[in-house]
């Protein structure tokens, strides 16, 4: 790997910021650029970045994937509003499930994902707005992670040998791939970033699709993203580095009002960790627990089992897909 990562340590983030943004005016002298947010820290600073560089000459867009949590566009448009940038919301849910429909494999379900992604929808945001250059957020974690045959991390092209010229019509731009989430976060705050992005958990780019095992349909995406925002109130309080919920394939024997109830699993997920690398499960408290799952049953139509994960990454691994 011919990348240099720079330690969070050594980060001097006001050169960081300096360098970057004449390094984007330079790479992107002689035309438009994309870039897609998300509204995670890393897709935030991108487009932080390529603003302060590109001015006008860069447009954004929240993917309307159909896979993310709650309430999600809203969210995002208002909080960038607020900092001067106009972002584009592009509906493109009926690609995702489309792409998505009757796969189980979790690498064949991340392969659709980049797919969908990067050949279909960029791919007509390129032609239409007449850009050259897409900008994105990878990091260094998730470069290490795809090299070296973990995960297949959504966003991982030139490194895996993709011409994105040559496969999907534009040049992929990646300010922050030396950086580890914990620089990410410095770069962020320092560009004017609130506070409830610099400092949001990391959510995957495969999003909830990256929560539930087996098929992905429009309603097994409801049941963990209802059962995502129970977790999220819940756990917020924690400071824990990422928090979970998990929608199982096997559904199991439960009884709701004196009647059997064969529904679904839920994991719970509750992380320490630095950078993702090693993580531990956090010893929620008890009380915490039970209310997760009273919650969770109550409120997620279907769910009659609620379980937490007990083990450390490695072996697992954060997200289960
Ligand atoms: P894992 O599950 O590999 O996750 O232990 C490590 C960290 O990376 C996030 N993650 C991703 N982020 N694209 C991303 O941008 C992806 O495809 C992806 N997969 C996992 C995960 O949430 C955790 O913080």
């Amino acid at each position: 790997m011919s990348l240099q990562v720079i330690e969070t340590k050594d980060l001097k983030a006001k050169d960081f910021i300096s360098k970057q943004t004449a390094e984007l005016s330079s790479a992107c002298a002689d035309g438009l650029a994309i870039n897609a947010l998300s509204g995670g820290v890393d897709s935030s600073c991108v487009t932080m970045l390529g603003h302060k560089a590109l001015g006008n000459r860069l447009k954004t867009y929240f993917v309307e994937n159909g896979i993310m949590r709650e309430g999600e566009a809203e969210r995002i448009v208002a909080i960038f509003k607020k900092l001067g940038v106009h972002v584009e919301v592009v509906d493109a849910k009926k690609n995702f499930f489309d792409a998505l429909k009757g796969l189980t494999d979790p690498e064949e379900k991340r392969e659709a994902i980049t797919q969908t992604f990067y050949r279909d929808v960029f791919s007509r945001i390129v032609k239409e707005s007449g850009a050259k250059y897409l900008l994105q957020g990878t990091i260094y974690t998730d470069v290490e992670e795809t090299i070296a045959g973990i995960k297949r991390q959504h966003n991982i092209l030139e490194q895996v040998g993709i011409d994105t010229q040559a496969e999907f019509g534009y040049k992929v731009v990646e300010p922050v791939i030396q950086l580890r989430k914990s620089g990410v976060r410095e770069i962020a705050k320092i560009l004017g970033l609130p506070e409830e992005i610099y400092n949001r958990p990391p959510f995957p780019g495969p999003a909830l699709v990256a929560r539930v095992i087996g098929e992905i349909t429009p309603p097994r995406i409801e049941t963990v993203r209802k059962a995502t925002k129970i977790v999220e109130e819940e756990l917020s309080s924690t400071k824990a580095f990422q928090y979970l919920a998990i929608l199982h394939e096997d559904k199991v024997t439960g009884m709701r009002d004196g009647k059997r109830d064969y529904g679904h699993q839920i994991e719970i997920r509750c992380w320490e960790s630095k950078d993702a690398r090693i993580a531990f499960p956090t010893r929620l408290p008890y009380d915490i627990l039970e209310k997760l799952a009273d919650r969770i049953t109550d409120g997620v139509p279907g769910v009659v089992s609620v379980t937490y994960n007990i083990t450390r990454k490695p072996p697992s691994t954060i997200e289960a897909v």
